[in-house]
């Protein structure tokens, strides 16, 4: 499974990248309002830091404008996926824009039908979103296990991205169902490495360790 950060945060995304955690990153709107930072500046500069694709989403409405956004933004560098909401007009800026071979990563998926439609308009990524039907008492993993299944009906190749992942749950339950990427907050990452009993099993030992009297340096 490959880990995308959800973030627009460099210092974070550094972090993680060191590590070899990072895949690639995503970004919307809100997450570049909360850095503070230009979205063409800090876009840039995240996919000079990864390898992966970033994503960068556009703003426009209609397909004409998110075409010529896109096209801008797929400028920034080679690694840039465009994100296009999944509306009509979105799903018409995915074709252009994947028949002009930029990335297209459509954001926003709440059903497996939409999905089905960005898979035939030529999108490299769906971004079906868990936490947000979780919200509202629906049930973001069976989204993610409904779309599996159709894409793997007919073998479509866009890659199903795991988004609004909020917990280590999500984030374990994307990957058994065969999410094909996940886009997590460096938070939940990190957490991921977390257990209780790996806590206490720690404690004993260092008592343990203590009590023998030794160094190792
Ligand atoms: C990423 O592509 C999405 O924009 C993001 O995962 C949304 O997450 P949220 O629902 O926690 O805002």
């Amino acid at each position: 499974m490959k880990f995308f950060v959800d973030t627009a945060e460099t210092d974070q995304i550094a972090e993680l990248n060191a590590l070899g955690m990072v895949d690639g990153v995503t970004t919307n709107p809100s997450l570049i309002l909360k850095s503070g930072r230009d979205i063409l500046e800090v876009t840039k500069e995240i996919a000079e830091m990864v390898d992966g694709p970033v994503s960068a989403e556009v703003v426009a409405l209609n397909a004409d404008e998110m075409i010529a956004e896109g096209r801008k933004l797929a400028a920034i560098a080679g690694n840039i996926a465009v994100k296009v909401p999944l509306t009509w007009d979105g799903l018409k800026a995915c074709k252009v824009l994947s028949g002009e071979g930029h990335m297209v990563n459509v954001t926003l998926c709440f059903s497996a039908n939409q999905a089905l439609l960005a898979a035939k308009a030529g999108a490299t990524f769906i971004s079906p979103f868990i936490g947000r039907l979780d919200d509202i008492n629906l049930d973001g993993m069976e989204l993610i296990a409904d779309i599996r299944t159709i894409y793997d009906n007919y073998g479509f190749e866009t890659q199903i991205l795991a988004a609004s992942i909020r917990t280590v749950n999500h984030a374990f339950q994307a990957a058994h169902i065969g999410a094909d990427v996940m886009t997590a907050p460096p938070a939940v990452i990190k957490k991921m490495a977390e257990h209780p009993l790996t806590d206490q099993g720690l404690k004993t030992f260092m008592a343990d360790w203590e009590k023998t009297g030794q160094k190792i340096l």
